[in-house]
């Protein structure tokens, strides 16, 4: 089954072309972040309507890097949410539309269900097992026992971890998106130089909380107003590797409880913050400590694309499973 995957939750438009669910033909992403730097985040608005500019070539981009016609797709995909309404509606009414004038059956997917299979457009994992979705919107963990058969076991109670990421880059003046900038960054600091709290909100909580970290890295740099002739070297690297510390020791901590609690022995990563070098490389450390397997993406289909959406795709219309024409976006989609 060849799938065409639809993806505009944020500020990537993308497009796919999935065969059976695991074989990436094509997976073309075209980046806003030109667009929402200068502002130091994703402007909704402008996310639309660069969504609206860039739909059909990236579409058709993607049908002619797998070398298919639409005539040969099987189905199509298209993510409905959570996300900016705004940029939701561009790609499932696009998606509706082919599908209308084709005559292609049609699904919609859930943004944090094909974070979770992403993993499938590589490896193979056993079901059951504990799914860390990590992104800019979104910090949560599931047991997740199937396609469609997911557990919330915890969540953030205020920012997303990747939120936190950007916001402290954004304070700190780093740039846009803060993630990358401070996993690059946090190479050249000492990530002991400052122990930063890890909340763990209660003994046996999976839940999460971002904020008071973040509020603390804010109250360290006001403590050290900037002496005359500049920082130190190594000051922010140290400030922004101790923060990436605390940031990854919350994450692994609260996995691995998730995983006694359940008694499960795989884990599944996903979502943009699991690009980060820190935290891929602790988990395969703590995974081999406690004899657990440990499932990584690799970093492009860590980011929102539209590929993992096609993973779903395939799934969901091989069962017979599609949406009718009242499929709508819903920017807290639950899962
Ligand atoms: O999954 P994603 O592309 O979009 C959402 O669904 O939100 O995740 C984007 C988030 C941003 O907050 C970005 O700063 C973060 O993922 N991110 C990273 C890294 N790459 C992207 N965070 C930490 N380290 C990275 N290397
Ligand atoms: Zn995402």
């Amino acid at each position: 089954m060849r799938i065409l995957a639809i993806e505009t939750s944020c500020d990537d438009t993308s497009a796919a072309v999935v065969l059976n669910g695991r074989k990436v033909l094509s997976n073309l992403v075209s980046s806003q972040v030109d667009v929402h730097q200068k502002y130091g985040g994703v402007v909704p608005e402008l996310a639309s309507r660069k969504h609206i500019e860039m739909i059909v070539p990236i579409v058709r981009e993607a049908l002619e890097r797998a070398s298919i016609t639409l005539k040969e797709i099987d189905g199509i995909a298209v993510t409905q949410g959570p996300g900016l309404v705004g940029s939701l509606l561009v790609g499932l009414s696009f998606a509706k539309s082919i599908a209308f004038a084709t005559g292609i059956p049609i699904v919609g997917i859930n943004h944090l269900e094909a974070h979770l299979s992403a993993i499938f457009l590589e490896k193979r994992p056993r079901f059951p097992y504990i799914g860390l979705v990590v992104s800019g919107g979104h910090t949560a963990l599931f047991r997740v026992d199937g396609f469609g058969n997911y557990k919330r076991l915890g969540q953030t109670r205020d920012d997303a971890a990747g939120e936190a990421f950007d916001k402290v880059a954004k304070f700190l003046g780093l740039g846009y998106p803060g993630g990358p900038i401070i996993d690059k960054l946090s190479r050249e600091g000492n990530p002991k130089a400052i122990r930063f709290p890890r909340a763990t909100l209660g003994k046996d909580s999976l839940d999460f909380s971002f904020s008071g970290l973040k509020t603390a890295v804010v109250n360290y740099l006001r403590a050290h107003p900037e002496p005359v002739g500049g920082y130190p070297k190594n000051f922010i690297s140290d400030i922004v590797s101790s923060f990436q510390e605390a940031v990854v020791d919350v994450l692994i901590r609260k996995t691995f409880q998730a995983v006694r609690q359940q008694g499960l022995k795989s884990v599944v990563l996903s979502g943009g913050v699991a690009a980060n070098q820190l935290l891929r490389k602790r988990m395969v450390e703590e995974a081999s400590d406690h004899k657990i397997r440990v499932y990584i993406p690799s970093p492009h289909f860590c980011t929102d694309n539209a590929a993992m959406v096609g993973v779903l795709g395939y799934e969901y219309l091989r069962r017979g499973i599609r949406s009718d024409f009242s499929l709508n976006a819903f920017s807290n989609l639950p899962l």
